[in-house]
């Protein structure tokens, strides 16, 4: 077996470094497709990679904003922080295009879900609406924000309070990964998903 390691320390690093070796290092990602609302009533909807399960009692997910280049809140954070409210929706192949699509840095004046022409559906529990093709949407609260690190980014930790399930992604009750297709960010533009799956047991 080869010995050879590459040894880095990631803050010795510059900015764009830093950034592209952590992102090519902790993969996959899985993505959260996230639906807010302005103030002003403004849907919102983005993508962020930095993102992942927390707790199950009660269900907690953590979501990581980074800032704009001018240190200004991204649309998500700022609608975050004034309201509370979210749906995360677990990005799928079918609407893998739509999801990078509503990256763009559109104006807060602006909705990514009107942009793109994406149904919607009512939330029955918070205020944001739902993505109408999304396998899996998660009606979630803020618990806790906290900035972190010399960005700074802003953690979000998020109870989920309801889920919705797409009854054709569902293996008996509960979801599919080969049926979803979910879809996982890597390093750069790459992605990957959840139809090659296989099993291993776990010692008694
Ligand atoms: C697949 C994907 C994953 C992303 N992950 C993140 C992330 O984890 N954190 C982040 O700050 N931006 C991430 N972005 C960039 C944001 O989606 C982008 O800045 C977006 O314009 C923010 O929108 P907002 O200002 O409407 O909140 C990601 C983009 C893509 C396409």
């Amino acid at each position: 077996m080869s010995e050879s390691h590459r040894s880095l320390i990631p803050s010795d690093l510059d900015r764009a470094g830093r950034y592209h070796l952590m992102t090519s290092c902790v993969v996959p990602r899985p993505i959260a497709w996230t639906s807010t609302l302005s103030s002003s009533g403004i849907s919102n909807l983005a993508p962020f990679s930095f993102f992942g399960g927390v707790s199950s009692d009660p269900w907690t997910v953590m979501l990581s904003v980074g800032r704009r280049r001018d240190g200004s809140y991204k649309d998500t954070s700022q609608n975050l922080i004034d309201n509370s409210e979210a749906v995360i929706h677990i990005s799928t192949r079918e609407n893998e295009r739509e999801m990078v699509a509503s990256s763009a840095g559109l104006d807060p004046e602006e909705s990514e879900i009107d942009f793109l022409q994406l149904a919607t559906f009512p939330s029955i529990d918070v205020a944001p609406p739902r993505i109408a093709t999304a396998a899996i949407a998660m009606e979630s609260r803020v618990v806790q924000h906290q900035e972190v690190g010399n960005g700074p980014i802003d953690l979000f930790l998020l109870e989920v309070i309801r889920v919705h399930l797409r009854e054709d992604v569902l293996d008996k009750d509960l979801p599919d990964a080969a049926k979803m297709g979910a879809v996982g960010r890597l390093g750069g533009t790459g992605y990957c998903d959840t139809t090659a799956t296989y099993e291993i047991d776990r010692p008694h």
